[in-house]
């Protein structure tokens, strides 16, 4: 398994693959690799003839005050996992291939980029995905990509990119993989104290109650509300807990609507996302 740096041997490396006839899937991520990425490399192989992973911790989607610095990085662990996974290459672009002196273009998004879930906490989030996801897009030229529902709305983002800009890369959605004990795989999760780890879990028990209790007939937005008194309590520092439209991520308006449940929630200075479908 091959690691490549530059869009030219990436191109060269999957035109080879198409000239072949092969199925190609791409696996963007930033590294730092958990079995949640592993279970995109999985699905990608089920569906594709060879899987390329991206790894590029990409800095136009951190704020100002955002974990850049300080986010890890363990090219030695993702190499050994991805090899055992049975993945066929990485590409992992310095940030000035990506991004060379005087890039001036960016991916501006709506729709589900503008819902105020992720958006009102990260307002530059989604533009820097779909500027580097876009890029990835276009530099793989791949039949297929791997999303995790774990980032529910960067999957929803994703999608409606690829297809506005008439990119033919299929966008599939894996399901989250999570620890035994419910946390969703996290590459942020080891920012957790021991204590912080303890607790963590509790947002997907409050998702799971919450999704119970819509299921029984509870309104969403109030069952929604008290998933985050109950996480307020515990200790947690809530962004929102949100029932939404599972396809727009909209408010919900009528009853036959699909139903996500969406958290963002702080423990310490550890941001923790989750979301489950009811
Ligand atoms: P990263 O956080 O590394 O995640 C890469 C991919 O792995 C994303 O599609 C994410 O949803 C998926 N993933 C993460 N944890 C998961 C879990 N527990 N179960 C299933 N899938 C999981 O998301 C990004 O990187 C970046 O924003 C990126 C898309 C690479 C653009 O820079």
């Amino acid at each position: 398994m091959e690691t490549i740096g530059t869009v030219e041997q990436l191109r060269r490396t999957v035109a080879g693959w198409r000239a072949q006839a092969m199925r190609t899937a791409v696996v963007p991520t930033m590294g730092a690799l958990h079995q949640g990425h592993i279970a995109l490399v999985h699905q990608g192989l089920r569906l594709a003839d060879r899987v390329v992973v991206t790894i590029f911790v990409n800095p136009r989607q951190f704020g100002a005050h955002e974990d850049l610095g300080r986010y890890p990085r363990d090219e030695a662990g993702d190499r050994r996992k991805l090899k055992e996974a049975g993945a066929h290459l990485i590409y992992a672009p310095a940030t000035l291939e990506m991004y060379p002196e005087g890039f001036a273009t960016e991916v501006a998004v709506s729709g589900p980029a503008k819902v105020g879930l992720e958006d009102r906490f990260r307002p530059h989030f989604f533009a820097g995905v779909a500027t580097a996801v876009a890029k990835l897009f276009i530099q793989a030229g791949c039949d297929y990509a791997m999303f995790g529902e774990k980032d529910y709305q960067q999957l929803k983002v994703v999608t409606r990119m690829a297809s506005d800009l008439d990119i033919p890369t299929v966008v599939i959605p894996v399901p989250t993989v999570r620890e035994g004990d419910g946390l969703a795989m996290s590459s942020r999760n080891g920012y957790l104290s021991d204590a912080e780890r303890q607790q963590a879990p509790l947002i997907h028990r409050e998702l799971q109650a919450t999704a119970d209790a819509i299921r029984q007939g509870a309104p969403p937005a109030e069952a929604a509300a008290a998933a985050a008194r109950a996480l307020t309590q515990a200790g947690f520092r809530v962004d929102y807990v949100e029932a939404r439209n599972a396809d727009t991520l909209a408010e919900l308006h009528a009853t036959s609507d699909p139903v996500r449940l969406l958290a963002a929630a702080w423990l310490g200075t550890t941001r923790l996302i989750d979301n489950i479908g009811v």
